[in-house]
């Protein structure tokens, strides 16, 4: 494999203190179901409009180091003419693409999942590189209840996460590892806290198999919680506590850096759990990759008007302030 010191390099100024990853990769249809949400027609090119309102916020490279495209964002334009990953990297940020084509239902496992995305994909990280990309994307996502997750859909969606890292590092792209173990259901956070292990466990020794440079790659894990129908609350310290203790027993140190996924918690306790995450002494970096908790307010802001442009990016860089203030208070 070549390129390691370039790759570690790019995973290095991903996780760079005081900067964290804004995920703005939804699906044409995710995002086309949060505009209508939001009052706004789901149009490509309201689609384009609000990434672009996202991706030109100014300052936004001081707390940001790189934004997750989706494949439709990656090929439009801003509206002065420029391909959005050019664009970032004028601004300063490093252009990165979802390459996952979903989680579909797996086999021999009743409400389990796998992501799909495999075929081809060689051929399509060698475009996205020849256009710019830096580092990819690639979510599992892992569910918790009723016997899961079961052995069969970890090994599942490690193995895949392990040959999809290994083709993006062939292809000089950093791959952002992101094993989600959903908040969804009533389960405690101990429950989350033996998912997330078992989980990373399982997709550390696929990457070791797979022969993935922990160097050159950042994990993007969901924070330890309590389910979001459980009755249980957990407080930001218990939270980080539970988080990195988990990290911990299974990480290993030569990882680039750790960038959480927000999982559908609010925007400010993504911010608090972050922020109490930073006082422990840990081999990585911890930073964030958050979607919701960062662009949620900036939707709201904005409801499709031009404008209201300015007020939907005051309220990212209201939110990207927090976080980066999160990392830097410890
Ligand atoms: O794949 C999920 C995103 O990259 C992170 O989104 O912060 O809204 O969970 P989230």
């Amino acid at each position: 494999m070549t390129g390691q010191t370039e790759l570690s390099c790019t995973a290095s100024a991903m996780v760079a203190a005081g900067k964290g990853i804004l995920a703005a990769d939804e699906s044409t249809a995710t995002m086309s179901s949060r505009l209508c949400a939001a009052g706004v027609a789901p149009t490509e090119q309201n689609r384009r409009a609000y990434r672009e309102l996202l991706a030109t916020t100014p300052g936004l490279a001081e707390g940001i180091s790189g934004v997750i495209l989706c494949d439709e964002t990656f090929r439009q334009s801003t509206s002065d003419g420029r391909p959005f990953p050019l664009a970032l990297a004028e601004i300063g940020m490093l252009p990165g693409i979802r390459v996952d084509c979903g989680a579909r239902p797996l086999a021999a496992a009743p409400g389990e999942t796998v992501t799909e995305g495999l075929d081809g994909l060689r051929e399509r990280l060698a475009d996205y590189a020849a256009s710019g990309a830096r580092f990819a994307k690639w979510r599992a996502v892992i569910v918790i209840g009723n016997g899961k997750p079961s052995a069969r859909a970890r090994r599942a969606n490690a193995h895949a996460l392990a040959r999809y890292a290994a083709l993006c590092q062939e292809a000089g792209i950093v791959p952002i590892v992101e094993p989600e173990v959903l908040m969804d259901g009533g389960h405690s956070m101990a429950a989350c806290a033996e998912a997330t292990a078992t989980t990373l466990v399982s997709v550390f020794g696929e990457l070791a198999d797979a022969g993935v440079e922990l160097a050159g790659i950042v994990l993007k894990p969901n924070m330890v919680l309590p389910g979001q129908a459980c009755p249980e609350s957990a407080s930001s310290r218990q939270v980080a506590t539970a988080t990195v203790g988990t990290l911990r027993g299974v990480v290993p140190d030569d990882v680039a850096g750790i960038a959480f996924l927000s999982g559908g918690q609010s925007p400010a306790r993504a911010t608090e759990n972050l922020a109490a995450m930073q006082r422990f002494d840990l081999p990585w970096p911890l930073t964030f990759s958050f979607g919701r908790a960062l662009v949620d307010p900036a939707l709201a802001a904005w409801q499709g008007k031009p404008e209201r442009v300015a007020a939907g990016q005051d309220a990212l860089a209201a939110r990207v302030l927090c976080n980066r203030a999160a990392l830097l208070a410890a």
